[in-house]
């Protein structure tokens, strides 16, 4: 599906097979998220994978957490179309539906 090719040389390393187990994984606090799990991207909205694909983790203050972590700020690599497309790679790898989109258009 389209996007995998990007999950899997920008993604993999740390979220691994989509199970949060990329070779990067082991050492980070909080571990990288793990999308076949029900409480990550099958609760999340799309919106919210958007804001946190694009925004990640870095440098965020402390005052962010939950969401301050080692997830990459994928703005300055990756165009909005390239984060769409990665979320949806995701949500197919992880066996997941989005819950908004309609296939048929
Ligand atoms: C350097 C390691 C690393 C890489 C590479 C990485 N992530 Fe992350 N990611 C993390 C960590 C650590 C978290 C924090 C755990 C969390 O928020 O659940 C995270 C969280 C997330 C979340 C939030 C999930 C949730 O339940 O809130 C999404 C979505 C995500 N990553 C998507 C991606 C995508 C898409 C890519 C590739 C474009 C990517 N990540 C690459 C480390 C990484």
């Amino acid at each position: 599906m389209y996007g995998k090719g990007l999950y899997a040389s920008r993604c993999s390393p740390c979220h691994g097979n989509f199970d949060g187990k990329g070779f990067a994984a082991p050492g980070f606090t909080p571990p990288p998220a793990n999308f076949k799990d029900p409480t990550t991207i099958a609760m999340l909205q799309e919106s919210f994978l958007f804001w946190r694909i694009k925004k990640g983790g870095v440098g965020l203050p402390v005052e962010g957490m939950p969401w301050k972590s080692a997830m990459p700020r994928w703005e300055l690599e990756l165009s909005d179309e390239d984060i769409w497309k990665v979320i949806m790679g995701e949500y197919d790898g992880a066996g997941q539906k989005p819950r908004t989109w309609d296939e048929s258009e």
